[in-house]
């Protein structure tokens, strides 16, 4: 049974452009025509259809230069990119549209056609982690690496405790210390070194400031303890105690396309993602395609994208030889089978998810709260876009559905509405002139008769 879409905690901002009507409150990510729809119609249909009026989202300027100028340094402006809305996801049972921050053509289409062919088997199936980040600090000077690093585990306790006081207001949230490890590295280009890490809770922040902040703080202990000289100390970027995975399914009939059967396009995805398992030249792009949905949702909510790729590729490289991230198979009854997981430190409260207005609209679009649902969404959109690029490689290469895109977007600019969309792009494509100016042309001959 599918859930309808969630909206979040927050009232709605005034807004008067947008104005709700509460009789069109939309109950799911199905928006039949919303590609179709001009600008402003799509924004009204989503303001009505989620009973939220999404000021923040929806403002042409995005952010406030003022509040730029509080965020980062020698702020002279604010750079925007287009928002756009992935329709159809099902995730665990529950609908949400889902909102991505992208410049790139093709990808909330790509993702929007994927969640709708997953839709037909339920949806994707996603899980996340908690929220256990990892801290490092690197000691040096030790003399005796096995007596410190005993000396550290014996003493975990008072170093939990001593995390734990370093920043209370995490654990009053349920946060907090959860693990000590230690690691020897008998050589490095500056000789032997111990690194401690601190597994910690963050809860629903991406948690980077709590980390660094509480590593300092226990950095003169694990000093005492080991008698060495603490060096770095700092949060790590694989998570990979923070992993999220996702999983779909996609029968055969609905893989069917043109002059493709089903057994042809799930066999071409099966072998187009072979290509990423064996070769790191390969996997590169494909996973670069994974992070073209990945990084989009997590921009658009004002997370840190950059802290994800990182986690990204370094857990690509788990295995010792970089690798694809996703793995697709035939599954029993024939169906195409695909799997994600990679590691997806996102916050849903602190940094830019707190401050900037699109991102906090963004979060209440899809109703998620708790980073751990954040971060299943995420990677669901990641496997949706894998989907889409090993679909069309392995069939009719990308740059058909590129243009294709292109001429309906150009149709759709010049006015073309409904029927007529596909009758300006389809001529433009046919005669392998696809501009503004002929799709007018078009359309005028169209409204001429
Ligand atoms: C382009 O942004 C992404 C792709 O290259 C991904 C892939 O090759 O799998 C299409």
């Amino acid at each position: 049974m599918v859930r309808s879409l969630g909206m979040g905690r927050r009232k709605p901002p005034p807004n008067g452009e947008f104005k709700m009507n509460s009789d069109k409150k939309q109950t799911g990510s199905r928006i039949p025509s919303f590609y179709e729809m001009g600008l402003k119609e799509r924004q009204i249909h989503l303001v009505n259809a989620t009973g939220h009026t999404l000021a923040g989202l929806l403002s042409p300027e995005g952010m406030d230069p003022a509040l730029a100028d509080s965020m980062i340094e020698n702020v002279v402006g604010v750079h925007c990119l287009p928002l756009g809305i992935a329709t159809n996801f099902v995730v665990n049972g529950r609908e949400v549209l889902v909102p991505m921050a992208i410049e790139e053509p093709s990808v909330v289409a790509g993702a929007s056609f994927m969640a709708k062919l997953v839709r037909e088997s339920g949806g994707f199936t996603a899980e996340a982690d908690p929220s256990h980040m990892i801290g490092q600090i690197q000691v040096l000077d030790l003399v005796d690496l096995p007596r410190a690093k005993e000396a550290l585990l014996q003493a975990e306790e008072q170093l939990l405790e001593a995390a734990d006081d370093a920043s209370p207001t995490m654990v009053a949230v349920g946060g907090g210390a959860r693990a000590i490890e230690v690691k020897i590295f008998g050589e490095s280009p500056v000789g032997p070194m111990l690194v401690v890490h601190l597994i910690y809770d963050t809860v629903d922040a991406m948690g980077a400031n709590s980390v660094n902040t509480v590593l300092e703080g226990i950095a003169l202990l694990v000093e005492a303890l080991t008698g060495g000289r603490t060096h770095l100390r700092i949060l790590s970027n694989l998570a990979d105690r923070r992993l999220a995975k996702a999983t779909c399914s996609i029968p055969l009939d609905a893989l069917a396309f043109g002059q493709f059967t089903g057994e042809e396009v799930r066999d071409g995805v099966v072998e187009a993602w072979a290509f990423a398992a064996v070769d790191p030249y390969r996997a590169a792009t494909h996973n670069k395609g994974i992070m073209n949905g990945v990084d989009a949702v997590v921009l658009a909510t004002g997370n840190d994208w950059r802290a994800v790729e990182a986690g990204a590729h370094a857990y690509a490289a788990r295995g010792g030889a970089y690798s694809s991230l996703s793995r697709w198979w035939v599954g029993e009854e024939g169906s195409l089978q695909g799997e994600l997981e990679l590691p997806l430190a996102l916050g849903t409260i602190g940094g830019a998810t707190g401050v900037h207005p699109g991102a906090r609209d963004a979060l209440a679009l899809m109703g998620v709260e708790r980073a751990q649902d954040l971060a299943e969404i995420v990677v669901s959109v990641g496997l949706a876009q894998n989907l889409a690029a090993l679909r069309a490689l392995a069939t009719e290469g990308i740059q058909r559905g590129h243009m294709g895109l292109h001429a309906r977007q150009l149709a759709i600019a010049a006015g073309a509405r409904g029927g007529e969309i596909n009758l300006v792009a389809g001529t433009m494509i046919e005669e392998d002139n696809i501009l503004l100016e002929r799709a007018e042309e078009l359309l005028k001959q169209l409204s001429e008769g």
